[in-house]
């Protein structure tokens, strides 16, 4: 079983062809990145315009590149199209505009070609990332790739430009939302901070970079601490039968507390009070200050996450647990990881991580193989807001 996966949600157009859920067999996408780092963040109308112009050749770019790699597809005057079974497209969450060119898209064709349609949630797309483990013949090497499939139940944590978050996965479509941040996303933090910083966008890797010489606990800026109420949570936990000690905390979080000390502390550092504008702090900072800034946020941010994985590992005892998003290319997340969570994690490629068609395709194929509902390509609407 082969799906076509497209994925528009935020600046990447990408589109992809996955077999079986596991199998790669080519991915191919277009970044409209460059364009938005001058502005030090994604521009959605600059974006949406992008995915315009690069929607066509990317999938036909896609399906081309399957073919070639996986040549069983095209023998005997095979048209590729004849080899996919179904196409997946992200509908939610992301920028509107960029949403509306990939599912607008994807309609037509599953119209056109005759193909059901699958809707795909980005966030829960992120996770399935982790599910690829083979490459087509013509793809040998171009991704790493984990030796095999997570075993349910497994906790995954997604961390990128738009979502952290933090969820229990029972099986395939069946998960609990454990916790989620409260105000910005883990990525977003990065990109805000940099911003302040005069580093580029992204924020996540010039922050990892500008951290290398700096020195992580020069600073100690505050972690929230919070209270919120998810009954959901409650309701598992009576469930799975925890530890009553764990039942005091919750996995909720925040990033907008550290990100203000973060402003706080520079404009101390340069004695400038709250009226100075803050693009202008940055050329007052000397490089080892924006060292050891970016290296205690990193360090504050990622322990964020992890402290919360970790105690989600401790209460709820999965047999596996996965990252997805952007951040999950961090290489500070994975050392913390590896420090403090009690089982190893196999990663996928950081070409994975960040925004792709291949994650589309891949949860597609596990919606068509457990009878998932299809979507209808006469209605299929956006959801920006989409949640787990
Ligand atoms: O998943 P993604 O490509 O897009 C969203 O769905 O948001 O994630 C983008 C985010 C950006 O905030 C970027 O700063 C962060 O991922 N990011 C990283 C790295 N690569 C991308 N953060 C830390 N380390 C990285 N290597
Ligand atoms: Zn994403």
């Amino acid at each position: 079983m082969r799906v076509l996966g497209i994925e528009t949600s935020c600046d990447e157009t990408s589109a992809s062809v996955v077999e079986d859920g596991n199998k790669l067999l080519s991915l191919v996408t277009s970044t409209s990145l460059d364009l938005h780092a001058q502005y030090g963040g994604v521009v959605p109308e600059i974006a949406a315009r992008s995915h315009i112009e690069a929607i066509m050749p990317v999938i036909e770019q896609t399906l081309s590149e399957a073919g070639n790699n996986e040549p069983k597809l095209t023998e005997n005057g095979l048209n590729i199209w004849d080899s996919i079974d179904a196409i997946a497209v992200t509908y939610g969450a992301g920028l509107g505009g960029c949403l509306l060119v990939g599912v607008m898209t994807a309609r037509t064709l599953a119209i056109t070609k005759n193909k059901p349609l699958y809707a795909i949630n980005h966030v829960e797309a992120h996770v399935y990332a982790n599910f690829l483990t083979e490459l087509a013949p013509g793809l040998a090497d171009a991704y790493k790739l984990p030796s095999s499939q997570p075993d349910f139940p497994c906790l995954a944590l997604i961390v990128s430009g738009g979502h952290s978050q933090l969820v229990y996965f029972k099986d395939h479509f069946d998960y609990i939302l454990l916790g989620q941040t409260v105000d910005d996303a883990i990525g977003e933090a990065f990109d805000k901070v940099a911003k302040i910083l005069g580093l580029p966008y992204p924020g996540g890797p010039s922050i990892a970079q500008q951290a290398v010489s700096g020195n992580p606990k020069a600073f100690d800026f505050p972690k929230a601490k919070l209270h919120t109420e998810n009954t959901d949570l409650e309701k598992f936990r009576k469930e799975m039968d925890t530890n009553p000690s764990n039942n005091k905390t919750n996995y909720d979080y925040s990033f907008s507390g550290p990100k203000t000390a973060v402003l706080r502390t520079i404009q101390k550092l340069c004695g400038k009070n709250h009226d100075f504008p803050s693009f202008k702090l940055a050329e007052l900072l000397s490089e080892s200050q924006k060292a050891d800034i970016a290296a205690s946020f990193q360090r504050v941010a990622v322990e964020t996450v992890v402290d919360k994985t970790v105690q989600a590992y401790n209460e709820f005892q999965p047999k596996s647990v996965v990252i997805g998003g952007g951040v999950a290319a961090s290489p500070e997340l994975r050392r913390q990881l590896a420090e403090k969570l009690p089982i190893s994690i196999q990663y996928t490629d950081p070409k994975l991580c960040t925004d792709n068609g291949a994650m589309v395709a891949t949860l597609g194929c596990f919606k068509r193989e457990h009878q998932q509902p299809t979507a209808d390509p006469y209605s299929l609407d956006i959801q920006p807001n989409l949640s787990m």
